[in-house]
Formats: structure tokens, C-alpha cells, sequence
């Protein structure tokens, strides 16, 4: 991995699983990490946590919820005043959610979340890694993606919503939106690229309130990826010489992988940039 010394970096969902794995790495590597965490406690916490096992005090902690656009909103500009640059955006933030459920302008949490807040927090961000040296995105989605369409007469699944169908519909999304933004960025320094972790013993699926999916997630985790394992390809990307090399693709343990028909469909992806633009207002 490549030496981050003098780089600014943003992980979203940095507090667990594969956002602070990512953040302890990035910070070892010599970059100045902004966990943007949607939970003050859980957020300081994950922050004494990740000085801790880096041994940096480049790590800051900001708040920002991505199922709130006015959260991403305010974020985004208060990073713009307290920081001037912006190397690396890791949109890494995700959510499984067994039940329906909704952000707060209104959207299903996961297209919400996974998706729609960092197609916003992006374009906040946008001017910013144009400015760097060589800015670079990456976006975590999923090999779910594969099983997923988008629903454009129904795409906050307002009947019929089931996990399964939602979740890949966002990583779907994901890929799309990756694709899109690399053809937008062409003739800039900006690469963007996606990643699919592996199947990974994270908190995912775990509901912050009442813990349910805990147990499931202890009996399963021997068959899963350490965080740092699942991490090392968004580490790869944000960090080495060859990571920043390509734009626009999707890969599995550091190399570029094939997508399904519907994540290569480019029709699609512009479709898709104009449905996210008219839901964020932009
Ligand atoms: N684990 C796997 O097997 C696997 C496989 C493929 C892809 N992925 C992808 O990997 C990424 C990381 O997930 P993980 O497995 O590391 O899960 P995780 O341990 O549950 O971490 C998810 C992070 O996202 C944050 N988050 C959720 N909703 C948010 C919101 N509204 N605003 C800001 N942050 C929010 C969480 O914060 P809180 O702690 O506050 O909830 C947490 O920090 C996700 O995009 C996921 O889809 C995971």
C-alpha cells in the first residue's frame, strides 16, 4: 500500500466493521482520517478505538447522517471550513434492514442510505478531489448487486419491500452510480471505482437498537472476513500507486471483476444519475 503522508481522507460508517478497519489502515499509512459517523457515542468511541490501534492523532470525528439530506448538507460545508483539501472520499456507510423502514426525507433506508446520501455527499464533495493531486472515490457495494433491479415505478418499495430485494437494488446503485460519475469525470484527475468486500463478520444486519442479528452473526462468524480482510480491497484502491490507476471499475480482492448485465447497462446508469439528482434535488 502506498504512503498517504499529507492526505486527507473521509470514510463514511467509519465507527465499525470495515469503515474503522479502514480508518485504522488509512492513518498507519501516514493520512489524516475524518470518520463521518452518524452517532456521537458510537463515533467517539470508534475513535478512541482507531488512535489507539494506529497510533495517530490525525483522526478526527464528524457527524453526518446519510439518511438525512440536510445532515450530508451541513457535513459538507462545515468540512469545507475546517479542512482545505480532500484526497480520498470511502462511501462506506451501509445498512440491511429486515423491516421497511425510512430516512428522514423520506426515502427506504437502504437506497436511501447506501446510495443516496453519497450520491449527495459526493457532489458536495466533488470540487474538493478536483482540486487534489489525484482524487479518488470508492465506493463499497456488494456482489448482491447481482441479484438486483431498479424498481424505477416503485423504488422506495412501497409494497412488496423485502430485504433481499431492497439491499440489492442499493448495491445495484452503487455500481451505477460508479459508473456514471467515472464517465462525468473523464478529463479530470478524479478515479472512482467500486469494490465487493467478500462476505464479512461486521455488525451489518445487526439492528442499533434492540440488537437483534447478533446472535446469528456470532453463530456465522467463522465462515466470514476479518474487517481488515474485507477492507483490503477499499485500501488498495484509496491508497496504492495501481489503485489509482483505473476509474470506473468494480473489484474483488484488488482485481477489476465483471458486473452483472444490469450494472454494465450504461442507458441504465444515466437513467438512474437523473432519478438520484430529481430525489436529492439537485
Ligand atoms: N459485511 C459484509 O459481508 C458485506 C458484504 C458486502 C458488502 N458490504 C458493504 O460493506 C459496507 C460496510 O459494512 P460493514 O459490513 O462494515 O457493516 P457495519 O459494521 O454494520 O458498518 C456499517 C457502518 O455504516 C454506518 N451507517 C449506517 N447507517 C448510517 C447513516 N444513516 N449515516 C451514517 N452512517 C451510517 C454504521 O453506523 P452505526 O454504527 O451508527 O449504525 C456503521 O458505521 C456496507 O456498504 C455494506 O453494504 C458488507
Amino acid at each position: 500500500m502506498g504512503n498517504m503522508d499529507g492526505k486527507t481522507v473521509i470514510v463514511t460508517g467509519a465507527n465499525s466493521g470495515m469503515g474503522l478497519a479502514t480508518t485504522i489502515e488509512l492513518a498507519k499509512l501516514g493520512a489524516k482520517v475524518i470518520m463521518a459517523c452518524r452517532s456521537e457515542e458510537r463515533g467517539r468511541q470508534a475513535l478512541e478505538q482507531a488512535r489507539a490501534a494506529s497510533g495517530s492523532t490525525a483522526i478526527e470525528l464528524m457527524l453526518c447522517d446519510l439518511g438525512s439530506l440536510a445532515s450530508i448538507r451541513s457535513f459538507a460545508e462545515a468540512y469545507k471550513e475546517q479542512y482545505d483539501r480532500l484526497d480520498v472520499l470511502v462511501n462506506n456507510a451501509g445498512v440491511i434492514s429486515l423491516k421497511r423502514k425510512t430516512t428522514k426525507d423520506g426515502f427506504e433506508s437502504m437506497i436511501g442510505v447506501n446510495h443516496l446520501g453519497h450520491f449527495l455527499l459526493t457532489h458536495d464533495l466533488l470540487e474538493m478531489l478536483k482540486a487534489a493531486p489525484q482524487g479518488r472515490i470508492v465506493n463499497v457495494s456488494s456482489g448482491a448487486h447481482k441479484a438486483g433491479h431498479i424498481h424505477f415505478n416503485d423504488p422506495f418499495l412501497t409494497k412488496g419491500y423485502n430485504v433481499a430485494k431492497g439491499y440489492a437494488q442499493s448495491k445495484l446503485a452503487n455500481i451505477l452510480f460508479t459508473k456514471e460519475l467515472a464517465k462525468r469525470l473523464a478529463g479530470t484527475k478524479v478515479t472512482v471505482n467500486s469494490v465487493h468486500p467478500g462476505a464479512v463478520g461486521t455488525n451489518i444486519g445487526v439492528d442499533r437498537n434492540t440488537g437483534f442479528g447478533k446472535s446469528v452473526l456470532r453463530m456465522l462468524k467463522p465462515f466470514f472476513r476479518s474487517p481488515l480482510k474485507g477492507a483490503d480491497t477499499a485500501i488498495y484502491l484509496a491508497s496504492s500507486e495501481e489503485g489509482g490507476a483505473s476509474t470506473g471499475l468494480y473489484f474483488i480482492d484488488r482485481k477489476p471483476a465483471q458486473v452483472s448485465k444490469r450494472a454494465a447497462d450504461s442507458e441504465l446508469a444515466s437513467k438512474f444519475w437523473t432519478w438520484s439528482e430529481q430525489q436529492v434535488r439537485l
